[in-house]
């Protein structure tokens, strides 16, 4: 059963969360010259038209990127995601918003690779389309848990697995812990990423517990908030679990994550948490 559509969350504060701190995990892959790969698991579709019915529906993009989009004097982390943004709309109206693969292609050098899997079969043909003829992409319509196997380790050695599945099924916060031991034994010096949402906070309060239990070293979670977690039903907030987090990115993230929560107009009502569910070696 595959009914989710990313199409109807795209730009909402949750993509502008995750899309956020990618970009910083790309930037500091960028640091060295050595090429590196990106595993995107969950592509979606690639890029999302906000005037589209399917995003029309319920407008979240609205308390996302549509909060930041005029807004000047951001820090140069939030600067620099706004202005990519834009770049996919030069004529300076909000219409088009990046899914992951294109926040990532348009951060890649000429020697990295960015490989997508995209399971949804309307979804699918949409990216494979976004980067026709594009040799340093390559799209697979596949489950992207069934098949990481075979993309681990890259010949690059260096780059992130991004994992952002839908939770749409159940089990998903198993199978995730499941693919942190998978990566972690094929490529224990990889970067992995993973996005969750927090609706329920016990989920992603056991998911945490089940990640500090696979005794990996070097696993920071960054979370953002915007509605009470003991609101009514709803996403509250989300976060970000990196294995092998690059040097500095808790310094990073404590200064960012405030700002985007004031950047997104969360007022009092919003948190933030950092904090590390297993230390450095
Ligand atoms: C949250 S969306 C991804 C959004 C995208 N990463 C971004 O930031 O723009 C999750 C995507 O995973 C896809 N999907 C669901 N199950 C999958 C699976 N087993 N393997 C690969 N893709 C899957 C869905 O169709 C959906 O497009």
């Amino acid at each position: 059963m595959l009914s989710y559509r990313h199409a109807f969350h795209a730009g909402n504060f949750a993509d502008v969360f995750k899309h956020v701190v990618l970009m910083q995990l790309i930037h500091a892959l960028r640091r060295k010259d050595k090429p590196f790969c990106l595993l995107d698991t969950h592509a979606g579709a690639g890029r999302y038209d906000l005037e589209s019915a399917l995003a029309c529906k319920n407008r979240e993009y609205v308390d996302g990127i549509g909060r930041l989009w005029d807004q000047a004097g951001l820090g140069t982390e939030l600067s620099e995601y706004l202005n990519l943004i834009r770049a996919l709309n030069p004529d300076g109206r909000l219409r088009w918003y990046p899914g992951s693969p294109r926040i990532a292609r348009a951060l890649l050098r000429s020697g990295d690779r960015l490989v997508l899997t995209e399971l949804h079969p309307g979804d699918h043909p949409r990216l494979k389309a976004e980067f026709a003829g594009d040799r340093q992409v390559a799209v697979h319509h596949a489950d992207g848990h069934a098949v990481l196997k075979s993309f681990l380790p890259p010949p690059e050695r260096r780059g992130l697995v991004f994992l952002d599945p839908a939770f749409e099924l159940r089990g998903e916060f198993d199978r995730l812990v499941e693919a942190v031991r998978v990566i972690h034994r094929r490529w224990a010096g990889g970067i992995i990423a993973i996005w969750y949402p927090i609706l329920d906070r016990t989920p992603s309060l056991r998911f945490q517990r089940e990640l500090r239990e696979l005794e990996i070293p070097a696993i920071l979670c960054a979370e953002l908030g915007l509605y009470p977690y003991d609101g009514p039903p709803g996403l509250h907030g989300c976060g970000m679990i990196v294995v092998n987090p690059p040097w500095r990115l808790d310094e990073t993230l404590n200064r960012l994550l405030p700002e985007l929560l004031r950047s997104l107009g969360a007022g009092e009502r919003g948190q933030t948490r950092l904090e590390w569910l297993a230390p450095a070696p």
